[in-house]
């Protein structure tokens, strides 16, 4: 088998970059190790930028999320009984829209199945060959055992963070940065309408909160938890009970309890590998860069990478000469430029909403009070407002 880009993992990486080089006239395959109803089945964060809306419209797949998503002017950060609206669309013009990644990979999905674009599920033993030849490939064994091979120009490297493409590269090509956060979230969904109309993160004396939500009739909240705690003691009427202690009072009294549809515990963690591009292999999204939740980057910045890709390749595919590599030659530095950004942004506002008090290295009573005079700037600053709404937006996307 051969392809122009062969694309590994199929995630809101892979797929959105399957759909965004189709869109450009470039083949591609996306290989995934997974069934597609696995993928399907993970529950993850619901927040788009206007320039992942943006790529979504470009990649053809935006009608139902311009149907059914929330756009969302403004978001509340809430310090104790204390709460502040951070006004997205007064401070910088723009607002974010609430719909799930899971709805986000259903729409690639779906519309990659309806163009019969190839994709390979429940791929087995996944490995990227020759990445710094001009003739890479990628081999798997299918359902019957037999080993397939597609070659390409290109590979993808779109998967996630405990995938095979970053694993593979010599360890001395290599450079992580990682910072592991001392407390974990415990997440549950619920069909109960949302707390409040918009989404709220709350830092109170017994820890993080954010109140955020699927639809006018599904709710998604987080407990900050220790990272060794037990599932198995939050039962619905634990975390009710927690959720209700840790919201402002005022929103507290609107909460509405019901049955979880899921509950879990996730940890948090900042984690970017350099550079993004070895030879003809290319990393993107998760496979790259992991962030903290609490900004709600990790799918914009998966978006964003492969963005920048596709147009990358496009100008490579198009080009003549020597023009044909620069943009691929410039794609890792330029992403790299606006992940470090969101990492940023993303480490501040965990830093600044979570109780690391059990922690005296990151914690004690200095650091409480710093994130208290953190917050009460804010409060007392339309530029540090400014500041928190731009990158809570999204930087702009690279041209
Ligand atoms: N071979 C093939 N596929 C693989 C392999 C492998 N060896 N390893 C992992 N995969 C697949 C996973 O099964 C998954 O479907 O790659 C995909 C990676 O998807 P994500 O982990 O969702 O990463 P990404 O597409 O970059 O999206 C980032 O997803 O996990 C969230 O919080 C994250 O919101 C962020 C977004
Ligand atoms: C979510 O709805 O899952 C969500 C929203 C905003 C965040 C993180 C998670 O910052």
């Amino acid at each position: 088998m051969r392809t122009q880009v062969a694309i590994v993992g199929a995630g809101p990486a892979g797929l959105l970059l399957g759909a965004l080089l189709h869109k450009a006239g470039i083949d591609n395959v996306v290989v995934e190790q997974r069934s597609a109803a696995y993928v399907l089945g993970r529950i993850r964060a619901g927040v788009l930028e206007p320039g992942t809306v943006g790529l979504l419209q470009q990649a053809g797949v935006a009608q139902r999320l311009h149907a059914e998503g929330l756009p969302h002017d403004g978001f509340e950060m809430a310090f104790g009984a204390t709460r502040l609206r951070i006004n997205l669309q007064a401070l910088v013009g723009q607002q974010v829209t609430v719909y799930g990644q899971t709805e986000v990979t259903r729409d690639l999905m779906e519309q990659r199945s309806a163009a019969g674009l190839p994709t390979v599920y429940e791929a087995q033993q996944v490995q990227p060959h020759d990445t710094a030849s001009s003739r890479p490939s990628v081999t798997w064994r299918d359902a019957s055992g037999a080993e397939q091979r597609l070659h390409a120009d290109f590979i993808a490297g779109c998967d996630g963070f405990h995938g095979v493409c970053r694993a593979t590269l010599p360890a001395a090509a290599v450079q992580t940065f990682e910072k592991v956060y001392p407390f974990g979230w415990l997440g549950l969904l619920s069909d109960t309408p949302p707390v409040h109309h918009e989404l709220i993160y709350g830092s109170s004396q017994r820890g993080f909160t954010l109140a955020s939500m699927r639809s006018a009739t599904r709710s998604r909240y987080y407990l900050q938890c220790r990272l060794d705690d037990d599932l198995a003691r939050w039962t619905d009427q634990a975390f009710w009970a927690e959720l209700r202690l840790r919201l402002p009072p005022d929103a507290a009294a609107h909460l509405v309890t019901g049955p979880a549809i899921e509950k879990s515990i996730a940890p948090l963690r900042s984690f970017v590998a350099e550079p993004m591009r070895f030879g003809r292999l290319f990393l993107a999204g998760d496979a790259a860069h992991i962030v903290p939740p609490t900004g709600a980057k990790g799918l914009n910045l998966a978006a964003a990478d492969v963005g920048l890709l596709a147009r990358c390749l496009a100008e490579f595919y198009a080009g003549t000469g020597a023009a044909r590599s620069a943009a691929i030659d410039s794609y890792s530095q330029r992403a790299l430029a606006r992940v470090w950004k969101a990492e940023r942004f993303s480490w501040w506002l965990t830093s600044l909403m979570h109780d690391f008090s059990p922690h005296e290295a990151q914690g004690g009573a200095f650091n409480a009070r710093m994130q208290q005079a953190e917050f009460d700037y804010l409060c007392s600053s339309v530029a540090a407002q400014t500041a928190l709404a731009e990158n809570y937006v999204g930087l702009p996307l690279l041209t």
